[in-house]
């Protein structure tokens, strides 16, 4: 039986190391947590959100899952997002994808995986609602990549909508809304030009943006 000593053993060597470089670091944040930042993003292996923006435990509230889809009726998405903003008072949303996406592949391609078939119907959504943007680009690659990005788009759209965003920012609350992408091939966070910081900026960029 494999009793994953070894990942114990790889805590046990962190614990130590984060002490040395800071004694009072897990008492610090023990009693309360002071995140700046929510990330919702993809449940995706090879991203880890804390260590690719270089935060530590404490910095960053996250919300992960499958192609980072933000649901008007996900109760686990939409409690992430109102305890994010009403409790912690996060200053940002990130919302970020990453290019390769499996989750947006599968949606691209049509291909039956059972039960998530349904949940990446709201990826075919993104697909319709883009349809003469992603039927204008030819190269598959180049339009599976734009696909990635548009779902981002989309997302951070879903989230402004939320009922907690819209009361946020109508009470005058520092928060803004940003979308962003992850590219794999080298490691960097990419700015989709989408960041959100009241009302008045989400209908302008609505207007400039999506219905030009
Ligand atoms: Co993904």
């Amino acid at each position: 039986m494999d009793t994953l000593d070894y990942l114990l053993e790889n805590n046990a060597r962190w614990a130590e190391e984060m002490k040395t470089k800071d004694a009072e670091y897990f008492s610090r944040i023990y009693d309360v947590q002071t995140p700046k930042y929510l990330w919702i993003g993809c449940s995706d292996s090879r991203i880890s959100a804390n260590m690719t923006m270089g935060l530590k435990p404490g910095e960053l509230f996250v919300h992960r899952n499958i192609a980072n889809v933000v649901v008007h009726t996900d109760m686990n998405c939409l409690s992430v997002i109102q305890f994010a903003v009403e409790a912690l008072g996060v200053e940002h949303i990130i919302v970020c994808g990453h290019y390769n996406c499996g989750g947006v592949k599968a949606a691209m391609e049509n291909v039956r995986f059972g039960l998530i078939d349904n949940w990446l119907r709201h990826i075919q959504d993104v697909m319709r609602t883009h349809e003469a943007t992603l039927e204008a680009i030819e190269d598959e690659l180049n339009r599976f990549y734009k696909l990635c990005e548009l779902n981002v788009l989309e997302q951070t759209l879903n989230v402004c909508e939320t009922t907690f965003v819209r009361d946020a920012w109508q009470k005058g609350q520092n928060l803004t809304v940003h979308g962003w992408i992850y590219d794999m091939r080298e490691g960097y966070l990419k700015k989709l030009g989408i960041h959100l910081g009241n009302r008045e900026q989400l209908e302008s960029f609505r207007r400039r943006v999506i219905y030009k």
